[in-house]
């Protein structure tokens, strides 16, 4: 389900803003992120509950090839930002453009290049690894290749042993595997993980990061997390939100060097003032 209403003012306002923020555009890239080759965008992209800020302007774009981590402390906007760049949630403002697509004005377009882990995992509890990838399968439109798409999801997010077990009885490792499954299944170019590895023992941690590590040769991939390690470990570039706000956007290495400096700097920079 969506909540993308858009509504004839919210469609206004997007445009309006959308205009002024592609003014702003070349103040805002940071080298690292030249619109040209641009996979994921988001474009001063806002949402509020009434008087509550959940994202305010946040401003980045994540060129292709690039792994970027998505940071902040729960409740900073993560999730948020990231519905709003897969299109299940229209933005109060801004934009969202997924290839090039607009997810308001193209959302086909766009959905078709993404894979989306969103943070609940797969719903439908009373169906199968296989009769809900297959099900995915057929909403995306996939004939001729699904047998060998679904074989290959199974085989490389290890499925293989609960392909017919029903999802709702599945170990949460075995559920967040399945929704990995559903984000790789069309072969996107684009990944969006709303963190993966949250509620993972540390085997299931370490595959999913394989898995991860795999993927960044050839796909391009924002993903969430909390975790300063996980960072460390597949990340080249870190995007760090804080009560909807973007406060650092560069290098890993920038960040900090060690982890432990990483962790300082991370609590530096979020401490809640
Ligand atoms: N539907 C909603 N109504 C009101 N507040 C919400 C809603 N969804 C999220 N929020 C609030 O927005 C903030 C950001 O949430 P979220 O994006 O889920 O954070 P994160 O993923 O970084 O943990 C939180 O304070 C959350 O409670
Ligand atoms: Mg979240």
């Amino acid at each position: 389900m969506t909540d993308n209403a858009d509504t004839p003012k919210e469609e206004a306002v997007a445009r309006a803003t959308d205009s002024a923020a592609d003014g702003a555009s070349s103040e805002s890239d940071k080298g690292s992120s030249g619109s040209k080759n641009a996979m994921i965008e988001s474009r001063r992209l806002c949402k509020y509950y009434g008087p509550f800020i959940a994202a305010e302007n946040v401003d980045f774009s994540v060129p292709k090839g690039q792994v970027a981590a998505f940071l902040g402390p729960n409740g900073a906007g993560k999730s948020t930002t990231m519905k709003m760049l897969t299109g299940y949630l229209a933005p109060s403002s801004g934009s969202a453009r997924i290839g090039g697509h607009d997810m308001q004005r193209d959302r086909i377009k766009g959905s078709e290049m993404i894979g989306y882990l969103p943070e609940s995992g797969p719903l439908y509890a009373e169906m199968t690894p296989h009769s809900l990838l297959e099900y995915v399968g057929a909403a995306r439109g996939m004939k001729a290749n699904l047998d060998e798409r679904l074989h290959f999801v199974a085989e490389k997010c290890a499925l293989k042993s609960v392909w017919s077990k029903p999802i709702g009885k599945l170990s949460k490792g075995f559920r967040q595997r399945v929704g990995m499954a559903q984000a790789l299944l069309h072969d996107p170019e684009v990944l969006i993980l709303d963190e993966p590895t949250s509620g993972l023992d540390p085997n299931q941690v370490h595959d999913v990061r394989d898995l991860i590590t795999s993927l960044a040769e050839t796909k391009t991939v924002l993903l969430s997390t909390h975790i300063l390690r996980e960072v460390k470990a597949i990340c080249s570039r870190v995007i760090l939100i804080d009560q909807g706000r973007v406060i650092f956007d560069g290098p890993v290495d920038d960040l900090a060097g060690t982890e432990e400096q990483m962790e300082e700097r991370f609590r530096e920079l979020t401490a809640t003032k």
